[in-house]
């Protein structure tokens, strides 16, 4: 499809080569094309569930900044090429503190305007534009003709429980403190997102359900994506095909990461054949409309089943999760998780001959970390409206902090031992394994979200025989 009014034209002629699809609208449709057109509410009967809670987030904002007027950009369409843009995806302290999510409007503001206990809250943002104006039927951007409904400002008003007004009322003022360029604000709703209410649990919940439900359907789809020339592809594909019909899509690009390639973490050109007899790691989350993101890796045995080297290695990362999984407890420090799980993977790749000291002198904080060589990332992160939740928030708060109950974060062990990697015997080179859960803390311990998704060999042996029948 091409778009805006440059649509309307014929055939290309020399006169108009180099503007070629610009064309402007003859008489008649400009006289007929703003009316017969129905009615349309403007509003909407009741606010949205998470409005609330969104309310929360803001006076928790308004009390930490008295006196500042603050800005909070959603930001605006990124564009893909030429006149085709990425979909667009609202900032996440956006999206948090508006409750606004896969529907909010490109180019909106959120401002904290100070008053005398407090702030008054107004949400700018581009109302849709009357049927008369040329922006509704020649605005291929943002034009309803075009991308279908947009909001009006009652309608949002109702829907978030925010006032609003046109984006076009919104003006900055000097010395307005604007996310995105100041340090404090960046951070604190980047901590403000630390502990997760309870309708971030429900949808986190829920994006792991779907998620689990996309795992099911790789899983049916493995013998297509071993027949197919880039099959890592195909199981990809499947997996989004779940994300967009139940949720919003991916909270970030699939890693279907087959044989040797399991190793590169952040395999996601996929382009791979998928080869009965390997392993096929795929780290896949499902965002709901909500935003919020689920974070799941599974390692698969393309055929059914794990050779015993492959098992071997997958129970050492089993061994390494459940051992984080154990350390996660209220009241510890978050490293504590992480320290857990590499205490194993440093045993057992020092049990296996693989490193030039012991595990001991591998776990030493300054001359060790050869064990690192295998798992090079981090065991876990907070995960929420972000894969990698709370990014701003400050070292002591996030990997020295003290789990609380309402954090969510990862515990995802892995071994990789790259093909070409020396240091390892020939029968483990290419052999890449993750296993990655979702955790919950809550006051009487973790709980696993992920936990329906099978996670021992054998269970995952079983599942696949059963999905696959
Ligand atoms: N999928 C990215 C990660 O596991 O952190
Ligand atoms: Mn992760
Ligand atoms: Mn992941």
């Amino acid at each position: 499809m091409s778009t805006g009014q440059r649509d309307t034209i014929a055939e290309p002629t020399a006169e108009n080569s180099t503007t070629n699809r610009k064309q402007p609208f003859p008489r008649g449709f400009l006289d007929t094309i703003s009316t017969g057109w129905a009615d349309r509410p403007d509003t909407v009967p009741t606010a949205r569930e998470q409005a609330p809670y969104a309310a929360a987030r803001r006076a928790a904002v308004s009390a930490a900044f008295p006196g500042k007027r603050l800005v909070i950009p959603a930001g605006s369409l990124k564009q893909r090429s030429n006149d085709t843009d990425y979909v667009f995806r609202a900032h996440s302290a956006f999206a948090h503190l508006t409750g606004w999510a896969s529907d909010a409007e490109p180019d909106s503001v959120l401002v904290f305007e100070p008053t005398g206990d407090g702030h008054d809250v107004t949400l700018y943002f581009r109302e849709r534009a009357d049927r008369t104006t040329p922006e509704f039927y020649a605005d291929a951007t943002v034009g309803e003709f075009w991308i279908g409904p947009r909001p009006s400002l009652a309608g949002v008003a109702t829907d978030l429980a925010i006032p609003t007004a046109h984006l076009d009322e919104f003006a900055a003022v000097d010395g307005e403190v604007v996310l995105g360029s100041d340090d404090e604000l960046d951070r604190f709703v980047s901590e403000l997102r630390l502990v997760k209410d309870e309708f971030e649990i429900a949808e986190m919940r829920r994006a792991v359900d779907i998620t689990a439900r996309g795992f099911e359907d790789i899983i049916r789809a493995l013998p297509e994506a071993a027949a197919h020339a880039r099959g890592e592809r195909v199981v990809e594909g499947v997996f989004h095909r779940r994300a967009r019909e139940e949720g919003n899509g991916e909270g970030y690009d699939t890693i279907a990461a087959s044989g040797p390639h399991a190793c590169y973490l952040h395999w996601t050109r996929n382009d791979g054949t998928v080869v009965p007899g390997d392993l096929i790691l795929v780290d896949a989350g499902v965002e709901a409309d909500s935003l919020y993101t689920a974070d799941i890796t599974r390692t698969l045995p393309v055929s059914g089943r794990f050779t015993d080297v492959q098992r071997r290695v997958y129970d050492a990362v089993l061994e390494a999760a459940d051992a984080a999984f154990a350390a996660a407890r209220v009241g510890v420090r978050f490293r504590t998780v992480h320290e857990a799980a590499m205490q194993v993977i440093a045993a057992r790749v020092a049990e296996w001959g693989l490193l030039p000291v012991t595990a001991e002198e591998a776990l030493d904080a300054d001359a060790g970390g050869q064990h690192r060589r295998y798992m090079v990332h981090g065991t876990s992160h907070h995960l929420g409206i972000d894969v990698h939740d709370c990014a701003q928030a400050r070292r002591e708060m996030y990997y020295d902090g003290i789990l609380e109950p309402g954090m969510v974060f990862t515990i995802e062990p892995g071994l990789y031992f790259q093909i070409d990697d020396l240091t390892v015997p020939a029968e483990l080179r290419g052999i890449g394994v993750r296993i990655e859960d979702d955790i919950l803390m809550t006051e009487s311990g973790a709980v696993n979200l992920s936990a329906a998704i099978p996670r021992t060999a054998d269970e995952v042996e079983e599942w696949i025989a059963r999905v696959q029948g």
